[in-house]
């Protein structure tokens, strides 16, 4: 069974693609900073799972640590990352002068 790790992934476009990969029986790990929007998120995509299995990782991507941790955590739980999706993150605006 192949294992996703999606970043920024309680909401928004990280917990829709979750839901995918769900359905199609990846492994799925989510991350977010928030505790209880993570808890929320785990307990709602744990109804949609039937072979695979879903992690939730608390960490702030900004951090190196907890990006390492995420990773730590997902392959102590699955064993390996097939796919990992660099989700979370701001669009800065252009600073180019058109
Ligand atoms: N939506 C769009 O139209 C659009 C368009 C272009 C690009 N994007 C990009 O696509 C990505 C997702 O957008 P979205 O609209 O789905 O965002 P969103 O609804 O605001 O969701 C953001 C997700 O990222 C998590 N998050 C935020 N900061 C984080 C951090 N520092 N470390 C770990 N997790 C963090 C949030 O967790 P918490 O719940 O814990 O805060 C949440 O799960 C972003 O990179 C965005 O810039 C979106």
């Amino acid at each position: 069974m192949k294992t996703v790790v999606i970043t920024g992934s309680t909401r928004g476009l990280g917990y829709e693609m979750a839901k995918v990969f769900l359905r199609n029986d990846w492994n799925v790990v989510i991350n977010g900073v928030n505790e209880n929007r993570l808890n929320h998120a785990v307990e709602s995509l744990n109804e949609l799972k039937s072979k695979s299995d879903i992690l939730g990782v608390l960490g702030n991507i900004a951090n190196p640590e907890d990006i390492q941790n995420l990773m730590s955590n997902a392959v102590s739980q699955f064993g390996a990352v097939d796919i990992w999706i660099n989700n979370a993150g701001v669009n800065q605006p252009s600073k180019a002068i058109l």
